[in-house]
């Protein structure tokens, strides 16, 4: 299985999402997944904003793009192909501010591109990732599960689902791992075991 692994934590070696990405993928390897690992850190490698010549270039048909253009979108180009090539994406980060690290709303940027990971067709928007099997493994400081306070606050579901059905993925699986900065330690730990049960669980599932 060829698995698009991005991470987009800020930090390093103290990540949650870190972590629990890694200890997903050994438990997809312990179901006996030969995985072939394609890896991008979004901390490291962050994609460019969308600047005006992006904007052009992009809604510009590809047979009319000037070789300027063409230069333009290559980095993107590059990012889109890498999603198309995967079999299974997991994509894990850390709640900023009740949504996305900025980052990742980057990375979307650059990924949701007409004629590649989507196509304009006279039926409608025919989203590409259809074949693709996502997870997005998310970590919060704080507990936005459903019928909590905080549920309403949760900007990064909705987003994430909205952009990655528009490019073709209907079922994404979600595993949040909260609460975890803004809890007591116990209420943390048991965060991180409840997070790990259901990626062991998920394993089980992607591996059947
Ligand atoms: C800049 C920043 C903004 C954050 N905003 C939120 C937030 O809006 N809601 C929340 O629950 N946690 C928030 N947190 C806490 C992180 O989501 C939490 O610590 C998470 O576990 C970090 O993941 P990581 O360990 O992979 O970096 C924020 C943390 C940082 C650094």
């Amino acid at each position: 299985m060829k698995l698009l692994h991005v991470d987009a934590s800020a930090k390093g070696e103290r990540s949650n999402s870190r972590a629990l990405g890694r200890f997903f993928i050994q438990q997809l390897q312990e179901q006996g997944l030969t995985l072939e690992i394609d890896y991008l850190d979004l901390a490291q490698e962050a994609p460019a904003a969308v600047t005006e010549a992006f904007a052009i270039a992009t809604y510009t048909a590809p047979e009319a793009r000037t070789a300027a253009m063409r230069e333009t979108l290559a980095a993107s180009d590059g990012l889109c192909q890498r999603l198309l090539d995967a079999d299974a994406c997991l994509f894990a980060m850390p709640m900023y501010n009740w949504s996305m690290p900025s980052t990742f709303k980057a990375y979307i940027d650059n990924i949701t591109r007409t004629e590649l990971t989507y196509h304009n067709t006279a039926q409608g928007i025919v989203g590409q990732l259809s074949r693709q099997k996502v997870l997005f493994l998310t970590s919060r400081g704080a507990d936005l599960r459903p019928g909590t306070p905080l549920a309403w606050m949760d900007a990064l579901t909705p987003s994430l689902r909205a952009a990655f059905a528009f490019i073709g993925v209907q079922q994404p699986q979600f595993v949040d791992a909260q609460p975890l900065q803004f809890a007591d330690p116990e209420a943390r730990s048991e965060a991180l075991e409840r997070a790990r049960g259901e990626l062991q669980q998920l394993a089980r599932q992607w591996a059947a």
